[in-house]
């Protein structure tokens, strides 16, 4: 019998990738190479699954030119780069790496958080820069966590699991979700209340956003939403570039409309927009928000483990679209 062939677009840890290559026909890519979307089309043409990044997009038009394709398995909890509607449409399931990933991107939640408002980072520049002479009593004052009131737009589990975390700082915990919990979530995350999206910019000391990007959640931070948050606020992204309107954000970072930023997301990223290489109030991360070694590679397993069950004809664990199996060639 022929082996299915597979597509693993990005580098991935090599155990994970010998299992796959003892089942398939595997074309891998160890070096890492970014694809075009026309590279991508072309090795995608003859294969019939394809593991991706949320770096990589798979459009209508790729999944049109894949005639053998039965899965799309992204390695990631997000997945506004695939085209899902289109993938059921032509019989293809999609799998996404929910759950493995919660605690590990809710710590690193936590962690921007805190050094935003405290100003780690710009502390530690300044002090590898050679400034640090005296010690003074106005030095890097930031903002206190404890006992403040924390905002958290999107609250799905990775949020959940950061209002949790709060109960040890004393926070009260506002919400905004599309729709909210029931009152015995709430009361696991550290008591959290339902507000609207403008009562809760208003009301809150530290906003984190953990919400999935799609055409409705596009600039859910933009200028106006700034506008409405206190001065000494800060803003921490974690979710999805997009999310915010990086010009917006750099515009009020810059006048003190806002007093602090993390971002561990960017509109055009990898590319930033440049202005934030200029600001000291913005904590700059490069998406790795999942990235604790044992949290990496259970996405992988994760992913592979759906690949699996889609290519022997099963649901697999993470299948987002079941639906596809009635348009199935
Ligand atoms: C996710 O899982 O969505 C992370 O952002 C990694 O892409």
């Amino acid at each position: 019998m022929t082996k299915q062939k597979i597509l693993i677009a990005r580098a991935t840890f090599p155990d994970l990738l010998a299992r796959l290559e003892s089942q398939f026909e595997v074309e891998s890519n160890q070096a890492d190479e970014i694809f075009s979307a026309q590279t991508l089309q072309e090795k995608m043409r003859d294969k019939d699954a394809v593991m991706v990044t949320a770096s990589e997009a798979i459009s209508a038009a790729l999944i049109a030119t894949s005639p053998r394709l039965k899965a799309i398995c992204n390695i990631a909890v997000g997945y506004n780069n695939i085209d899902v509607a289109a993938a059921t449409a032509a019989g293809i399931m999609v799998t996404n790496t929910p759950d493995v990933l919660n605690e590990t991107t809710a710590d690193f939640g936590w962690a921007l958080l805190m050094a935003t408002a405290r100003r780690i980072t710009e502390a530690e520049h300044w002090l590898r820069a050679g400034h640090w002479d005296k010690w003074r009593y106005d030095a890097f004052l930031g903002a206190d966590l404890h006992g403040s009131t924390l905002g958290i737009i999107g609250m799905g589990r990775i949020g959940q699991a950061i209002a949790r975390r709060s109960m040890g700082f004393d926070m009260r915990v506002r919400y905004h979700n599309r729709s909210p919990l029931t009152p015995q979530q709430e009361a696991h995350a550290n008591a959290a209340a339902y507000r609207s999206k403008e009562a809760l910019l208003r009301e809150a000391d530290h906003v984190v956003l953990v919400l999935p990007y799609s055409a409705a959640t596009h600039h859910t931070i933009g200028a106006a939403e700034l506008a409405l948050m206190k001065p000494s606020a800060t803003l921490v992204n974690i979710a999805r570039g997009g999310i915010v309107d990086d010009v917006a954000l750099i515009a009020a970072l810059r006048t003190g409309r806002v007093a602090a930023a993390g971002l561990d997301v960017f509109e055009h990223e990898p590319a930033l927009h440049p202005d934030f290489l200029t600001l000291s109030n913005v904590v700059l991360t490069p998406h790795i928000a999942s990235a604790s070694a044992p949290t990496r590679r259970a996405m992988v397993q994760c992913a592979t483990d759906n690949l699996l069950a889609a290519l022997a004809g099963r649901i697999p664990p993470n299948c987002l679209n079941p639906e596809s199996i009635t348009n199935n060639h």
